[in-house]
């Protein structure tokens, strides 16, 4: 279901906006009336979102684990829509599936410079805008491997759980404010990050989903949308399960 103008007056900022997850969520909350800032370092994949969106939309190309193309680019969508509602972070990437002992060292930190350092370099750049307004939506990306730990996939599900850790503090340090901070934590849903894995872990995650199917991005974004949405005022430091039952606690 869409609700027309649950966004409107509402500039969003999604890093890995241009593809699966991130790009869904860009895509409800334009069709509900608002604005996106989409970051991310697929500049073939932003050129085709923005001419599909339009003008309610801007795309820069940075990657997220530097951090000073975070800050510019945070300026610029200030400076662009004169707000920072909502960061959603969806910039993320698998990393190889090998077990930890044989896992590649440059492998292991590119996987926590995106999926970690990614989420705090957002964070940094972002929150001083919210501040300045006292009020504002942060919903990370997490995952459900960073809740179970997933077997040969030890760097995604060790940058996931710290950014699990990193929405709880961050959470209770704006607490006072009216920035809500959450994250969610998905399973499995079928998106181009598929191509990262091998079909051994893809069979290994749908095998733990109580309801034998993947996610889809649109069940994705409706959670997310929730929580970036001004309707989320009273929830902040949560962790969110959508996993179709796999997750226990
Ligand atoms: N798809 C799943 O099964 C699943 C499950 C749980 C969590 N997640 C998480 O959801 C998020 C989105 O995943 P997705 O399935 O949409 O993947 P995706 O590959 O479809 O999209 C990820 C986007 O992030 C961008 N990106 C990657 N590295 C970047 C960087 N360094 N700087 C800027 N942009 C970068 C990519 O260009 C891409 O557009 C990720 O954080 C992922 O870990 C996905």
């Amino acid at each position: 279901m869409v609700f027309p103008s649950r966004f409107e007056h509402h500039c969003a900022v999604i890093t890995g906006g241009a593809a699966g997850i991130g790009l869904s969520v860009a895509n409800r909350i334009i069709a509900e009336g608002g604005k996106v800032a989409i970051w991310d370092r697929n500049q073939r994949e932003i050129d085709a979102t923005i001419a599909r969106i339009g003008d309610r939309a801007i795309g820069i190309a940075i990657d997220v684990t530097d951090y000073r193309a975070v800050e510019a680019a945070a300026a610029a969508t200030h400076e662009k829509f004169g707000a920072i509602d909502s960061l959603v972070t969806s910039a993320g990437i698998t990393g190889p599936n090998m077990t930890t002992w044989t896992y590649p060292v440059e492998d292991w930190h590119r996987v926590i410079a995106v999926n970690l350092h990614g989420v705090f370099h957002a964070t940094k750049a972002v929150v001083p805008y919210m501040l300045a307004t006292n009020s504002g939506r942060i919903v990370n990306i997490a995952s459900i491997a960073g809740k179970e730990g997933n077997p040969n996939a030890s760097a995604y599900s060790a940058s996931k759980a710290a950014v699990i850790g990193l929405t709880k503090s961050l959470g209770k340090e704006l607490a006072k404010t009216g920035i809500t901070v959450n994250c969610v934590t998905p399973a499995a849903v079928r998106t181009a990050i598929f191509d990262q894995m091998t079909p051994e872990h893809i069979d290994f995650m749908l095998s733990k989903i109580p309801m034998g199917r993947f996610g889809t991005v649109e069940e994705l974004a409706s959670l997310i949308c929730w929580l970036a949405s001004p309707e989320c005022s009273f929830t902040t430091g949560g962790v969110f399960d959508i996993s179709g039952g796999r997750a226990t606690y």
